[in-house]
């Protein structure tokens, strides 16, 4: 079977993963970085491909099907547009684009020319997030009431990008992945306590048409480690953390009812609490795997570029409602 062509561009912190296992399962021919030192680095430990620091140069080669794009935020628009246009299938690092309207171009751009847009929501494929997903669709939890996300931490301090574009895109994806609705309401509160302009802490919320509602507390001033989403449901309310090694998922069967005796008075009701297995995959080796199938024609290649715009859109209305424009 002939390997994917792919060009990357973006060699930092996370294009070394990327690098690694687009490697592993495609044809990695080119490296592209602003940064000399980063070009060395990596010419030294993938010999075969070629590098450039020039965007164009790489994309200028017809032998390259797919271009990885894992470069700061800002970049990621101009970059994945520039890649489209030259009829590249394209894996862009979350999120592609940092405005609605700019997101809903790339998606256009992707539909018309048949090419695969897929950004890099590693969450959507840890197996853990996979088992929520099965309980609910399957019904298992009964009706879905609310979810919310906890991910905080004592630092990384970041002075560039606040809480919720750090922090918050992965459980953004994740709730709207889970539930599959755009929300109607997305209001943020935060505040700026270390760097002028970069929120620290930030909390969300969003209500869905369908009347669930959802919460994230993002933040990197917290005595608590923590990276869990909790889902309730009807009949059973069900807990991914990451921070666990064993217990990944915890279904509870606790829920509320009523007794025909009481008279239509609420009672709770407590019941068995289970570990699901879960596999140990590793997320960011499915999630490559995924964009190499869908080049390759497995799946249905918008699905993922119109997930990707409604985490945009919904990042956006957070972030207007953050600056007091919401
Ligand atoms: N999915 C995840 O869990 C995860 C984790 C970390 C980072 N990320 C994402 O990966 C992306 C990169 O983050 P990072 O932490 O690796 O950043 P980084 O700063 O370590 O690396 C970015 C690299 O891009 C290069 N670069 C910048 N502009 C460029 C351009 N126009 N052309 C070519 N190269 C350019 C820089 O020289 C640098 O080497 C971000 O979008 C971030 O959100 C995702």
């Amino acid at each position: 079977m002939t390997r994917l062509k792919i060009g990357q561009a973006g060699l930092g912190y996370w294009g070394k993963n990327l690098a690694r296992n687009f490697d592993e399962l495609a044809d990695l021919r080119w490296l592209c970085d602003a940064s000399d030192e980063a070009r060395m680095e990596f010419a030294g430990r993938y010999p075969k491909a070629r590098t450039t620091g020039d965007f164009a140069e790489m994309l200028a080669d017809p032998e390259v099907e797919a271009v990885v794009i894992a470069t700061p935020v800002p970049t990621h628009y101009a970059l994945a547009k520039q890649a489209l246009e030259a009829g590249k299938h394209v894996f862009v690092e979350k999120p592609p684009a940092m405005r609605a309207e700019e997101m809903e171009e790339l998606v256009a751009l992707a539909e018309d020319r048949s090419l695969v847009l897929m950004p890099g929501h590693l969450l959507l494929y840890h197996p853990g997030i996979a088992k929520l997903k099965q309980l609910i669709d399957g019904g298992e939890l009964g009706e879905v009431l609310c979810v919310y996300g906890n991910r905080q931490n004592l630092g990384v301090i970041r002075k560039n990008e606040n809480a919720l574009w750090s922090l918050g895109v992965h459980d953004l994806s994740v709730i709207l992945y889970l539930l599959d609705e755009d929300p109607e309401v997305a209001t943020a509160q935060g505040r700026d306590f270390l760097t002028p302009g970069v929120e620290d802490v930030v909390f969300c919320y969003l209500r869905f048409p369908s009347g669930k509602i959802a919460h994230m507390h993002l933040s990197w001033l917290d005595p608590h480690k923590m990276r869990r989403m909790t889902v309730v449901g009807r009949e059973k309310m069900v807990v991914f953390d990451d921070m666990e090694l064993e217990r990944k998922v915890t279904v509870y069967e606790k829920s509320p009812w009523k007794r025909a005796e009481t008279y239509g008075e609420w009672m709770t009701r407590s019941g068995d609490i289970y570990i699901p297995k879960i596999p140990t995959d590793e997320p960011l080796r499915l999630e490559c795997a995924h964009f190499l199938e869908l080049v390759g024609g497995g799946h249905d290649k918008s699905k993922v570029a119109k997930d990707g715009a409604r985490v945009v859109r919904a990042l956006e209305m957070l972030t207007n409602s953050l600056n007091g424009h919401g």
